[in-house]
């Protein structure tokens, strides 16, 4: 059975491409969900110079989206490189990071919404999520974009004294929005 909606109330938050200056704040909040978290299989807090080398593979076609409330960035969600190899170039991967206070509160939902449209208009064919075991929200925001399982990684990370399997997850994008991104050579049709 899928788990229940939880949803606190809505915050009011706009969502808009990442600006450099907003390194520091996607840092932080990633760093607290390394710290609190089995979301992300890092153990050790993102360098600033580590910052800088992720921001710098994130240039298009890839992307960083932020949420902002209040003046602050409460969020980000990114498309990311799923490998480097050519073949894989119309497949990305799609992370998102709410600071702990605002979670449950339809950021997540609002980035990855906009972030999956943004895909489509980039021509990426598939996106794919990796979903550490016990994260029920993360489950359920990316199926309610359309992500559907594709199988279990069994007990592939140790974190905190464990071994946590990791959901993979795929989404397909809609046929109106196919379009080519291959490195790999012309797509079949
Ligand atoms: C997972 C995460 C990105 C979701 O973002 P969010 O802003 O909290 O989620 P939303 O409020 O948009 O809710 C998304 C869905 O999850 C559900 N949900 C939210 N919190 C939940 C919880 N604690 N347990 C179960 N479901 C939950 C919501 O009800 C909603 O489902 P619905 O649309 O069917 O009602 C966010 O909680 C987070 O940053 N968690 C820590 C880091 C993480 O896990 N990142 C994902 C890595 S794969």
């Amino acid at each position: 059975m899928p788990p229940a909606s939880v949803r606190a109330a809505p915050v009011a938050a706009t969502v808009r491409p990442a600006r450099p200056r907003d390194q520091e704040a996607v840092r932080s909040i990633y760093n607290d969900a390394v710290a609190t978290t089995t979301a992300t299989f890092d153990t050790e807090p993102r360098s600033v110079a580590a910052q800088r080398a992720w921001w710098a593979a994130h240039r298009a076609p890839y992307l960083v989206l932020v949420a902002v409330a209040a003046d602050e960035v409460v969020g980000w969600a990114s498309l990311s490189a799923w490998s480097e190899r050519r073949a894989y170039a119309a497949t990305a991967e799609v992370s998102e990071y709410i600071a702990a206070g605002y979670r449950g509160r339809g950021i997540g939902s609002a980035l990855l919404g906009r972030l999956v449209a943004q895909a489509d208009r980039r021509g990426f064919h598939s996106l794919l999520a990796r979903v550490a075991a016990g994260n029920p929200a993360s489950r359920r925001l990316h199926r309610a974009f359309g992500f559907r399982p594709v199988g279990v990684m069994r007990e592939v990370g140790v974190k905190f004294g464990r071994r946590i399997d990791v959901h993979l997850l795929q989404r397909m994008a809609p046929r109106r929005a196919l379009r080519t991104r291959a490195g790999g050579g012309t797509p079949p049709s």
